[in-house]
């Protein structure tokens, strides 16, 4: 008996101190296998006396019984140490970037135009989109410049000729498009009151310096209702500045002014402080203009085919570039179309940045700078 109990321990020792899943397996295989320790001493029971084999072969079911249950505790243990160990091997910690950096960058012009989809999604205006190369109905005569129209001077036109066998007749050809205008035309021509888009897109105009290039980006806005004022082009257009220059006061005002397709017409000047280092929007006593913008001339209505005894509308077109200089102080308007990954780097913006009025316009966090 002494013999038995001695073992017992020394196993239950052993099994305590097993430190992997395979130790405690040869422990148990070594005791309670076809050739253990214990199985050895239940064969030996057959040549004892009755009685010794009833006292013996119940104390050592009772040592078996002992033992298996420290097997299964350690077992229990040590699984629970290996699922911990492969935890903290696999553990990731999602907190750290995907990658370090990102590389590409989203030019100023992508960025701003986004922003203008954001806040003017928001306001319930559709976006749509048109040629870049148009014909003169649609960019001049619908918009109320007829041929020989004096207005039609204000812009620097490029033209193409539309059908190179012949030679260049001025009267049939076609213009890279000088304003995003024509959109108006295009739209009204698609589409019944109630109007509410806006049309971004490239234009064109014969010009080279620090503020204008031959092409440039334009937003076109087009709202056609019942009843539409111009209290209602002024608010929407305040609205509008204030949420894009993320400012919550923003003095503005609108100056008359002339375009052939509106009537009045008005370009907006945003207040702003001017020093030779540094533009504040939103501060001081200069002004800025940042658009033109008007009433719908009933002659673009009638051209577009709405009549302009029941419906009015406002129009206005902002310039993307000039909003990006002015938004993210970038000097010269050349340097957004040369196409250098230094300056893209320098006034880009990470791509992960999404625009939006809820999570941030500009994400000035994310700003490269
Ligand atoms: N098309 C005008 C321009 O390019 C801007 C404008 C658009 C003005 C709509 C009034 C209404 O200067």
């Amino acid at each position: 008996m002494e013999n038995l109990e001695s073992l017992k321990r020394t196993i239950l020792d052993e099994i305590k101190t097993a430190d992997s899943l395979k130790n405690l397996d040869d422990i148990r295989v070594a005791n309670m296998g076809k050739k253990g320790r214990l199985t050895e001493m239940m064969k030996t029971l057959s040549s004892l006396s009755l009685e010794e084999k009833i006292a013996l072969g119940k104390q050592l079911n009772l040592v078996k019984s002992e033992v298996e249950n420290a097997i299964l505790a350690q077992k229990n243990i040590l699984e629970e140490k290996e699922l911990n160990a492969k935890l903290a091997a696999e553990k990731i910690d999602i907190t750290l970037p995907v990658r370090p950096e990102t590389q590409g960058r989203i030019h100023p012009v992508s960025k701003i135009y986004e922003e203008v989809v954001a806040i003017f999604g928001q306001m319930g205006f559709d976006v749509v989109n048109g040629p870049d190369i148009e014909d003169q109905f649609h960019n001049f005569n619908a918009l109320n410049m007829p041929a020989n129209h004096p207005a039609r001077q204000m812009q620097d036109t490029f033209y193409i000729n539309n059908d190179p066998s012949k030679p260049f007749d001025m009267d049939q050809a076609f213009v890279m498009r000088t304003h995003t205008s024509g959109m108006q035309i295009r739209t009204m021509e698609k589409q019944q009151p109630p109007i509410r888009i806006i049309a971004p897109g490239r234009t064109y105009r014969s010009d080279y310096d620090a503020t204008h290039t031959p092409m440039f980006h334009q937003v076109e806005g087009l709202v056609i209702d019942k009843n539409i004022t111009m209290a209602h082009l002024k608010g929407c257009l305040y609205d509008f500045m204030k949420a894009f220059f993320e400012l919550d006061e923003l003095p503005v005002r609108y100056r008359p002014s002339y375009f052939p397709f509106t009537e009045p017409s008005a370009e907006m000047d945003i207040g702003c402080l001017k020093t030779k280092t540094e533009l504040k929007i939103g501060a001081g006593t200069d002004w800025l203009e940042v658009l033109g913008c008007g009433m719908v001339h009933p002659n673009v209505l009638r051209a577009g085919g709405i009549n302009p005894d029941e419906y009015q509308g406002f129009a206005f077109g902002l310039g993307i570039d000039r909003l990006a200089m002015l938004k993210y102080g970038i000097p010269d308007l050349r340097t957004f179309f040369e196409s250098d990954v230094r300056w893209l780097k320098h006034y880009g913006f990470t791509p992960l940045d999404f625009s939006s009025l809820t999570g941030g316009l500009s994400n000035n966090g994310g700003l490269t700078r």
